[in-house]
């Protein structure tokens, strides 16, 4: 069978696992990559020898007729320009997540991708993680799950640069990390859609940039111009039609003592952890009992790449649905979109 024929558009930081996992799998050929930053452009082309560079998509998919499939992996304000404009060419989509940058552009790009009848998958890669393939596998074990929670804090970790500009990324801590939790959560109960949302966010610390220890993330375009305008920490109770709730705590930065992160699901039978590698908390012939497993099932990123990326290929190719659909990225962005409006009003939002 012939490789699909694959190119990149935004050649940052995220972009070489998208680039090394297409390398690997045997049915892909990287043949363009697209950045609107010249001097990130040429590097990460002569990094891994891609032979057209482009620095402006449209281009790009003008000239290039013989693409099949785009990764769209710009800063969050550009995916859907980029992943419409794709999907308009008749190019199959992996777009990172978050989706877009609110419910309504993720709506367009979910109707483009059905318009044109290709495939759009999000870039949600915790589902393809070890740990939650483990979980998916021990499911029956933990009866009706009612309650999850999910914490991913740091310190000191605003990482600057279009990150902490909501123009560009739509939001802090909850659009960038909390987006990879509540899919998660989602995913492992069922992809079950959400009914209800309060949720509070802070902008109370900033980005920190006076303190010069212990600042462990940094983008590649921090400068010292770089505006905050998002929030620092957000925390949300999401409740899911099946009845359950997820409460989630999310920041950049936060007065703790260090980084934490954490995923859980409690359910009438056991409890499923997924913080380093899967465990299940449950009881057997009268005793609480810990089931651990007998190998590595830590998320690992470049193994969840991979899989994310051959779970595309399969997905083009027509051997599997698609794992992480455009639905599940818009049902995502109205989670997002009600906990920023919950902390505004200070009310719940009902979805
Ligand atoms: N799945 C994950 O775990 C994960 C991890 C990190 C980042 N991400 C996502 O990947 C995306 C990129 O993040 P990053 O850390 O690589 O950021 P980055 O700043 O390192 O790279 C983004 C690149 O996009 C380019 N760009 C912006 N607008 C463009 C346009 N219109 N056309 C072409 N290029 C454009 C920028 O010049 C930049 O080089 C974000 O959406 C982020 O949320 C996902």
């Amino acid at each position: 069978m012939k490789p699909l024929n694959v190119a990149v558009i935004g050649a940052g930081n995220i972009s070489p696992v998208h680039i090394r996992s297409y390398l690997n799998n045997p049915e892909t050929d990287l043949v363009a990559l697209c950045d609107i930053d010249p001097e990130t452009l040429s590097r990460r082309g002569k990094e891994y020898g891609v032979g057209r560079l482009f620095s402006d998509y449209n281009e790009m998919l003008r000239e290039m007729p013989e693409i099949d499939a785009v990764s769209v992996c710009t800063w969050n304000s550009a995916h859907a320009g980029a992943a419409i404009a794709a999907l308009e060419a008749g190019k199959h989509v992996l777009c990172e997540k978050p989706m877009a940058l609110n419910a309504e552009e993720a709506r367009t790009m979910q109707a483009a991708a059905e318009k044109n009848n290709r495939v759009l998958q999000i870039g949600f890669v915790r589902r393809f993680g070890r740990d939650a393939a483990t979980a998916r596998r021990f499911s029956e074990e933990f009866g009706e799950i009612y309650y999850a929670r999910a914490v991913c804090v740091r310190r000191n970790g605003n990482p600057g640069g279009w990150f902490g500009d909501k123009s560009r990324s739509g939001g802090g801590p909850l659009i960038d990390l909390g987006v990879h939790f509540i899919d998660l959560v989602r995913y492992l109960m069922g992809n079950v859609k959400p009914v209800s949302v309060y949720g509070a966010t802070f902008r109370k610390l900033g980005d920190r940039r006076h303190i010069r220890t212990g600042r462990v993330y940094s983008a590649a375009s921090v400068s010292k111009d770089d505006v905050c305008d998002v929030e620092d920490f957000a925390t949300a109770l999401i409740r899911f039609e099946n009845g359950a709730v997820l409460d989630l705590q999310v920041g950049f930065t936060l007065n703790l003592c260090q980084d934490e992160t954490k995923v859980e699901l409690f359910g009438t039978k056991g409890g499923a952890d997924l913080t380093n590698g899967f465990k299940l908390y449950t009881e057997q012939n009268g005793y609480l009992t810990n089931v651990s497993i007998a190998a590595d099932t830590s998320f690992d990123w470049d193994i969840a790449f991979q899989r994310e990326v051959d779970a595309f290929v399969d997905a083009i190719r027509g051997r599997a649905e698609v794992r992480a659909s455009a639905e599940d990225g818009v049902e995502i962005m109205r989670i997002l979109d009600a906990v920023y409006r919950s902390a505004e009003t200070g009310h719940e939002v009902i979805l």
